[in-house]
């Protein structure tokens, strides 16, 4: 009991740390909220876009065989016919006799049970969990579209631009980052199950005879790019997810599982989607979606390797392994021991007293001159140094740089120079002014 309190004291003081530091806040907040949606705040947006520009430079900037797209999230809802969502995309609902509350089927502590009232829940339906709406001023089936409930769709119907404007070999892959939208009948555990949430995703086209390799290339780089963004690699897991369990498309899937405080979840998936979404379509819209090999002579429909990454569900494991309580100096701290890859600020710059017209204006010029090397630097003077610490500390700024008056005062060798301080191990070294940035950019770059 105790240590199921821990775990939700733990996620508590996450996500209050999120809203009092303005990493992400709670939709549409000052109306009473929207379940299921999330606003990021400044830091969160920093540290959603360090995420998502790690996963774009391993996975296409990195490569020669990859092509990024950015297609719309409305389409054509004969897209969606096609790709078996309107007739499958589906969680179990039952609905409560009594009071009326709707839930998972599946996710019901009891069965039969409501957790709410304690009634008798009423029979099993399929609830779509697609987002429908109308597209134009006519509200009829043929204006029906959807929100798009994964990315990947826009990248299977664009398949065949890509092989005319790129004439591409395969194995080659399309990769998108963006929205994706799901009517969760529970959304839950902060980010990790929402309603509106991004995703990133990759669709590698591979010949038919090859697609294992295409597959354990990805299972492994999958595990890299986690190590890019600094999780523990003892919390993730894999989980190869057995027949019957696998989406109706897939033929071999890996989950990537990770250990969040309310529990060991999906992080991220890989499957083998084989032909299914090019074929599909090729029937569908009549044209023909299929690949002249050169070299073998061969014509065929190319099958699909599709690593898949939620965006806000990686940046939630990130928090959620960063976050450390600690004794430091004697007192009770909080901080995010992020890694500097992905921290919103890489540095902070303080003049030691903020009243001190001298320490803020070299503070400053110090501030601007690591600014133009490290982007991600940040200049602080609210409060006292002690609170600016804590503050940096809250947020994951691995590096704070101090001006102190000493750094006005003495000369080199015997004097001069600023404060660099370690967030992890507060402790604080003396750098010389001609070699702090070289020394900043060794760590943080
Ligand atoms: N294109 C394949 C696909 O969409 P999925 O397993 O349904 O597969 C992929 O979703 C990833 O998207 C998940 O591993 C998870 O990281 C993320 N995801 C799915 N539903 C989510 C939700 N409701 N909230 C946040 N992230 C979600």
């Amino acid at each position: 009991m105790a240590e199921s309190n821990d775990k939700t004291d733990v996620m508590e003081a996450i996500i209050s740390l999120c809203k009092r530091r303005g990493f992400i806040f709670q939709g549409s907040e000052i109306y009473g909220g929207l379940a299921g949606t999330w606003d990021y705040g400044p830091l969160g947006v920093a540290l959603k876009n360090n995420i998502k520009n790690l996963w774009w430079r391993r996975f296409v900037d990195g490569r020669h065989d990859m092509f990024g797209v950015d297609a719309a999230i409305l389409m054509n809802q004969n897209v969606w016919k096609a790709s078996g969502h309107v007739s499958g995309f589906s969680d179990p609902l039952v609905e409560c006799s009594k009071c009326k509350h709707r839930f998972r089927a599946d996710q019901l502590a009891e069965a039969g049970k409501c957790p709410d009232c304690g009634g008798k829940v009423g029979e099993q339906k399929q609830f779509n969990m697609m987002f429908q709406t109308h597209v134009g001023a006519v509200q009829d089936e043929s204006s029906i579209s959807y929100l798009r409930p994964e990315t990947a769709q826009g990248m299977f119907v664009n398949f065949k631009n890509i092989l005319d404007t790129q004439h591409p070999r395969l194995p080659f892959g399309l990769a998108q980052i963006g929205k994706a939208f799901r009517n969760e009948i529970a959304p839950r555990d902060f980010l990790f199950r929402a309603r509106e949430f991004e995703q990133m995703e990759i669709e590698y086209f591979v010949n038919p005879k090859e697609w294992e390799k295409s597959f354990e290339h990805f299972q492994q780089e999958s595990k890299d790019f986690m190590a890019d963004v600094g999780l523990d690699g003892s919390k993730v897991h894999e989980l190869e997810v057995a027949d019957g369990d696998r989406a109706h498309y897939s033929k071999r899937t890996i989950d990537f599982e990770f250990d969040f405080p309310f529990g060991r979840k999906e992080l991220s998936g890989l499957a083998y989607r084989t032909d299914f979404d090019l074929k599909q379509h090729s029937e569908s819209s009549k044209v023909d979606l299929s690949y002249y090999d050169e070299e073998s002579k061969e014509r065929f429909i190319p099958h699909c390797i599709e690593p898949s990454f939620g965006l806000d569900r990686m940046l939630l494991a990130v928090l959620t392994d960063a976050y450390k309580e600690d004794d430091l100096g004697g007192e009770k701290r909080t901080y995010l021991k992020l890694s500097p890859n992905v921290a919103p600020y890489k540095v902070a710059v303080f003049p030691l007293l903020r009243n001190k017209p001298v320490l803020v204006e070299r503070a400053q010029q110090i501030f601007k001159a690591i600014k133009k090397e490290i982007p991600a630097t940040t200049f602080d003077d609210n409060g006292n140094i002690g609170k600016r610490y804590r503050r940096q500390d809250e947020i994951g700024t691995p590096f704070c740089v101090t001006i102190d008056f000493d750094t006005i005062e003495k000369n080199p060798p015997a004097g001069g120079g600023v404060t660099v301080r370690d967030r992890d191990t507060g402790k604080q070294e003396r750098v010389g002014e001609a070699e702090l940035l070289d020394f900043l950019k060794q760590k943080v770059v």
